[in-house]
């Protein structure tokens, strides 16, 4: 790492298989040195993730200590305690992430909500880049995850992928991993993505939707297939957006306290 990039933030993504992190260039929206990643421990307690961050902090070599530092969490979180945790080890619920991540790394962290930080990073360096007015992002994957962005600021913690669908809890109707474990062909998937993507536009009325997740590189195969009144187009930053959003809002945080 190079002197500069030592006082670059730092953004981690904790997902599902793996823990990724990197220094990010704000000025680019890109990494300043080689992501690091090592797979999501078997039991992801909180613990046990802490430790492999304390991994990857290390790995990436010369982190500066008052380097921002930006850590998503796949569920809710106000101020630095996990909410929710729909799809993740149930002890999270109710834990002071910022807390036992601050004491483990002995520094300072920020941590957000997964969609919020993708959502973030593809306003200022993604599929919406320059697109003003109201930008709502969807990760499809094992959940739905959504980022609510009007011109550039963020309303946190939008939990609308739990809105109720015929009945149900959306994510478990319309997720990508539902249509992975259901094997629902693109046709079949789209028909419960038209009802969601139906339902969030009258009701919130954005300007553009944006989707992400790992299926969004497979956009051509079901996003032609929706009928709807808002424009919707694929994330572009797919793997980095969660580092790079972690990354850029652990700065503003740094920003705003000093
Ligand atoms: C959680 C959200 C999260 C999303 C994507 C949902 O189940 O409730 O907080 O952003 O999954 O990981």
């Amino acid at each position: 790492m190079t002197s500069r990039s030592k006082s670059l933030p730092l953004g981690i993504d904790v997902g599902g298989s793996g823990i990724k992190g990197a220094p990010v260039d704000l000025e680019t929206g890109e990494f300043a040195a080689e992501r690091v990643r090592i797979p999501t421990p078997e039991e992801s307690t909180p613990e046990a993730v802490a430790d492999v961050i304390a991994q990857i902090i290390d790995e990436l070599d010369e982190v500066g200590p008052d380097a921002p530092v930006g850590i998503t969490v796949p569920g809710v979180v106000t101020h630095g305690v996990v909410r929710s945790a729909a799809n993740i080890d149930k002890r999270w619920l109710d834990r002071d992430a910022d807390k036992l991540f601050t004491e483990r790394l002995g520094r300072d962290v920020h941590v957000v909500n997964d969609a919020d930080a993708a959502g973030v990073a593809e306003v200022r360096y993604g599929a919406a880049r320059g697109k003003d007015g109201f930008v709502i992002l969807t990760t499809l994957g094992t959940g739905i995850g959504i980022a609510l962005i009007h011109d550039g600021v963020l309303i946190p913690n939008a939990e609308l992928g739990h809105l109720e669908l015929d009945g149900r809890d959306a994510e478990t109707r319309a997720s990508n991993g539902v249509r992975e474990a259901k094997e629902l062909s693109w046709e079949e998937w789209a028909e419960r993505l038209q009802r969601y993507y139906s339902h969030l536009e009258n009701l919130l009325w954005p300007d553009l939707f944006v989707v992400g997740g790992g299926v969004s590189k497979k956009s051509k195969k079901f996003l032609p297939l929706l009928d709807l009144r808002t424009p919707i187009i694929p994330a572009t930053l797919l793997n980095s957006a969660g580092i790079v959003g972690a990354a850029a809002l652990a700065a503003d945080e740094a920003a705003r306290r000093h």
